[in-house]
Formats: C-alpha cells, sequence, structure tokens
C-alpha cells in the first residue's frame, strides 16, 4: 500500500542531504528549478515488483519534471530493463528514451549496458536467459558538464605493445597511422559489468528486494558530478545513490515512497555514512 505522504508542498522544498518518504512526482515540483547536478535511479519497471495495486508509473510527468530541475549540462542516469510477457519484450527502456528524447527535452548521451554477472533470473527453456538491463545517460543542453572517466580506467588489452598500422577512411580506403605505444590503462566502454548487486554482503540494503550495486551508482557520480553537487534519486529504495553521493561529498536528496524502505534508506545512510563503514 502506498503510505500516506509526509512530504507536503511547503517541507519538501530546497533541503539537500537528506532522504523524504514522499511520491517523487509529488514532491519533485516543491524543488527549486536548475538545482540538480546528476540524477541517478532505477524506477520499477514492468510491474515485476508488487509495489500495491494502485501504482503506476507516470515517467512522461517524471522525464519533465527532472528535465527542469536539472542545471544546463546535468546528467540524468536511470537503470532499466524490460519485462517479458507471451514472449515478447515491453519496450518499455526504448519508450522512456524516445520519450525523453523526443518531448521532454533530454539528449541521449550513451545507452550502456549493465551486465549482471551471477544474476540468478530466468533460466527458461523457450529463451535467453537475461543477464543485463541498460543504463540510459541523458544529459541537457549542449555538452554534460562534468565527465570524468578516470574512474573508469581497465587495463589495456595491449599494454606495452606497439600499435602501427592503417584505419579505414570513409571512402573505403586506408590512412597509415604513426607508431604509438599502447597505454597500460583505458577507459571501459558501453559495457559495465558487476557481480549482483549486493555483493558487499550488506545486510541492510538486502531488506530491499530491487537495488543496485553501489559500484554502479559510483561509477556515475564519480564520472558525472564534482564534490558539492546536487545529486538526486527520485525513487531511492535502500539508498545507494544517496550513501554513494555523501560518500564522495556530494550533497544528495532521496525520495522513497514505501514507508519501509524509506526506513532501511535511514539506517544505511547512519550506518554506512556517519559510521563510515565502506563496503566496496
Ligand atoms: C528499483 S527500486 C530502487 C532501488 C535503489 N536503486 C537501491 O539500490 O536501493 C525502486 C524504488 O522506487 C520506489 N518508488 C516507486 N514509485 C515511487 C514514487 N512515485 N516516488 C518515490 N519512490 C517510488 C519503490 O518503492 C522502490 O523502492
Amino acid at each position: 500500500m502506498i503510505p500516506e505522504l509526509r512530504a507536503s508542498a511547503s517541507t519538501a522544498c530546497a533541503v539537500r542531504n537528506t532522504i523524504i518518504l514522499g511520491d517523487a512526482l509529488a514532491v519533485l515540483p516543491t524543488a527549486p528549478r536548475q538545482s540538480v547536478h546528476l540524477t541517478v535511479f532505477s524506477p520499477p519497471y514492468d510491474g515485476i515488483r508488487d509495489y500495491g495495486k494502485d501504482w503506476r508509473l507516470d515517467y512522461q510527468s517524471l522525464g519533465s519534471e527532472l528535465f527542469e530541475l536539472t542545471v544546463d549540462g546535468g546528467v540524468c542516469a536511470v537503470v532499466i530493463g524490460d519485462g517479458t510477457k507471451n514472449f515478447a519484450k515491453s519496450m518499455t527502456t526504448f519508450r522512456w528514451a524516445v520519450d525523453w528524447v523526443d518531448r521532454a527535452g533530454w539528449r541521449l548521451f550513451e545507452c550502456c549496458i549493465y551486465a549482471r554477472h551471477g544474476n540468478p533470473g530466468a533460466w527458461w527453456a523457450q529463451r535467453f536467459r537475461v543477464d543485463h538491463e541498460f543504463i540510459l545517460i541523458f544529459f541537457k543542453g549542449d555538452r554534460p558538464r562534468q565527465f570524468d572517466k578516470s574512474s573508469l580506467m581497465v587495463p589495456s588489452k595491449h599494454a606495452g605493445k606497439v600499435y602501427s598500422g592503417t584505419d579505414r577512411l570513409t571512402n573505403g580506403g586506408f590512412k597509415k597511422i604513426e607508431p604509438k605505444a599502447v597505454n597500460d590503462m583505458k577507459c571501459r566502454g558501453t559495457l559495465w559489468e558487476y557481480a549482483t548487486s549486493n555483493t558487499e554482503g550488506n545486510r541492510t540494503k538486502l531488506e530491499h528486494p530491487a537495488t543496485y550495486p553501489d559500484k554502479l551508482a559510483d561509477d556515475l557520480i564519480q564520472c558525472f558530478s564534482k564534490p558539492g553537487d546536487l545529486v538526486l534519486d527520485p525513487m531511492c529504495g535502500s539508498g545507494t545513490t544517496c550513501v554513494m553521493a555523501a560518500r564522495s561529498k556530494r550533497d544528495y536528496l532521496g525520495i522513497e515512497i514505501n514507508e519501509s524502505y524509506y526506513e532501511i534508506a535511514q539506517r544505511r545512510m547512519k550506518e554506512e555514512v556517519e559510521n563510515d563503514v565502506r563496503l566496496f
């Protein structure tokens, strides 16, 4: 059952570094326009979990509202997937992406694959096991105001070798490349791989049924925000985004509609931020 909102229009406004119990679509309109630098969240999608019979997510209003709240150059990352019914995918991810770009004003920076290794999901006899979700990364304006890939580096396969050869041109011809040493490290590509969401062994976080890995939230925060920025999670569940933001000296704002999940998030803030316990 959806709990009574505690965040009224007058109390929910310009506060930072807090988690609010309420409906994101009621709380967000009370927040100051152009104040959010980065939003990282995962919405419930396609009825995969039961959030009550009256629950329904108006993703179009959410896209417009988040756009209004975001600063020029700000980024919004949505971790989302598609349910399957009668052998067909729901297309939810694609609907969100097209609507947010064509109507709400967002631009799509990238659609990364979040590979969830070890995911116990459906091993069906007649279809593939689904072991990925998407990370839709939207931005507002001309380009992201912050992009720091230093925490996303991985070892280069050909480190220590010298690269020489040719590049193929669009007209089919070849261009010779000057010999160049391959760097030891390179930025990861669009495949982002994580073990299942709670390899950190966090018992409090485990009380929520649908979390994403701490490291996934942290990777996005390190890349697309700076210390002092405001990081928002409008559906914060167990508080993963808020915990990671606070630990990296970002301001945070979390919103959660379900009272038990809200309490988990509050506990995590206490256990992991106030007491500075790091689980990865
Ligand atoms: C997939 S979970 C998010 C988990 C989170 N990323 C984590 O790692 O803990 C989605 C959350 O959205 C919350 N939710 C659903 N509708 C909401 C709404 N309208 N406003 C705020 N929260 C909502 C659900 O209660 C649920 O906890």
